[in-house]
């Protein structure tokens, strides 16, 4: 029996360190190789069309499996192209990056950017498996390890607020990649995101609690041209924004309040985006996925540990939420 083809996604920085081990766990498999350019700014339709051109060139038919080895961007683009190669072909997910280990890789989400707003053209679709190995974590430049960190932060901050309380006493552990506390915060995250994915694929109602932080995120992400800040960073400082509306609201008490931030910083991730207009960001918001016919809606929090999908507060309350973490 011949071995399904499998065409390799995967960027620059990716490819020189781990190309070479991938290929050689795949013996007897025809094998393509699509280096795509690193980073946010690139995950955009020039990216998946880029993989696209290689998987005609290569005359890939419906009996290969795409393997997306690296971060989030390569997971999102060449998760796209195997929900629209062919109408949908195998992906494998093999994530490389903490946040891609802890998030993107699991769920099914996949997509690229438009210049206006993030994540506006994609699929759902689900990989046949995500393998995800801690050790290439060891290359990771710390930015993109905080990066990853905010994620798991979110999943305390939404889910569970024993995993809360843990990260409080051991960032410094994970920031040092220890393994033992890798092991625990990866998996104890992907449960999370596997428990509201099963409920909610689809994201008719809970699996937006994921988002949380993420609309006021993926505004800066925009407005920074994809460039500005790391998508971890985007959600830290919009984790900030979401909490200060929670606490307007009177739903999350001052402690808890601090409790947020001082996690975040020291995460070592950003707190505040200065020189950003507070009408901008509210302008961006508009795009988001989240928006109902009856108007914005937003995740927040009624305490540590237990998000909820709510109407916006009125504006004046928003843009003060905003304005405090532009300073
Ligand atoms: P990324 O894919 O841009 O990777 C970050 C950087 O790290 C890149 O420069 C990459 O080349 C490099 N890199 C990757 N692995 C490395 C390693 N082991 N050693 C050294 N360098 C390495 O960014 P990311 O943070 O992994 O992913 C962010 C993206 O994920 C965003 O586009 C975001 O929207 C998306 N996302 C998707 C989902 C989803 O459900 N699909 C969830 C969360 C985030
Ligand atoms: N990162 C949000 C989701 O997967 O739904």
């Amino acid at each position: 029996m011949s071995l399904s083809p499998a065409p390799i996604v995967t960027d620059g920085i990716v490819a020189s360190l781990y190309l070479e081990r991938l290929r050689a766990g795949l013996p007897g498999r025809e094998i393509a190789v699509c280096v795509l350019p690193d980073g946010e700014q690139h995950k955009t339709l020039v990216s998946f069309t880029t993989v696209i051109d290689r998987l005609i060139e290569h005359k890939f038919r419906r009996d290969c499996c795409i393997v997306a080895l690296g971060g989030g961007v390569v997971g999102d683009v060449g998760g796209f192209a195997a929900a629209c190669y062919l109408r949908g072909v195998d992906l494998v997910q093999v994530p490389t990056t903490l946040l891609a280990q802890v998030d993107s890789s699991v769920g099914g989400k996949t997509a690229v950017n438009h210049p206006r707003a993030k994540n506006m053209i994609g699929a759902f679709y689900q990989p046949k498996s995500v393998i995800a190995d801690t050790a290439t974590l060891t290359t990771l430049p710390p930015r993109e390890v905080g990066a990853g960190l905010a994620e798991i932060i979110k999943y305390g901050l939404i889910a569970d607020a024993k995993l809360f309380a843990w990260l409080e006493e051991n960032i410094e552990n994970l920031l040092a990649l220890d393994p033992a506390a890798l092991e625990l915060a990866i998996k104890r995250s992907c449960e999370i995101k596997a428990e509201i994915v099963a409920e909610d694929e689809r994201e008719q109602g809970k699996r937006a609690l994921l988002n949380f932080g993420h609309t006021f995120g993926h505004a800066l992400e925009a407005i920074g041209r994809y460039e500005r800040w790391l998508h971890g960073e985007a959600v830290a400082i919009g984790m900030e924004m979401a909490a200060n509306v929670s606490a307007e609201l009177g739903w999350l008490d001052r402690t808890e309040r601090e409790r947020v931030s001082r996690l975040l910083a020291k995460a070592r991730l950003p707190h505040a985006a200065p020189g950003v207009a507070a009408d901008e960001v509210l302008e961006h918001m508009q795009m988001d996925k989240k928006i109902a016919r009856s108007g914005l809606r937003l995740v927040l929090l009624e305490g540590i540990g237990r998000a909820v999908l709510s109407p916006a507060p009125e504006r004046a309350v928003l843009r003060e939420a905003i304005e405090r973490q532009l300073r």
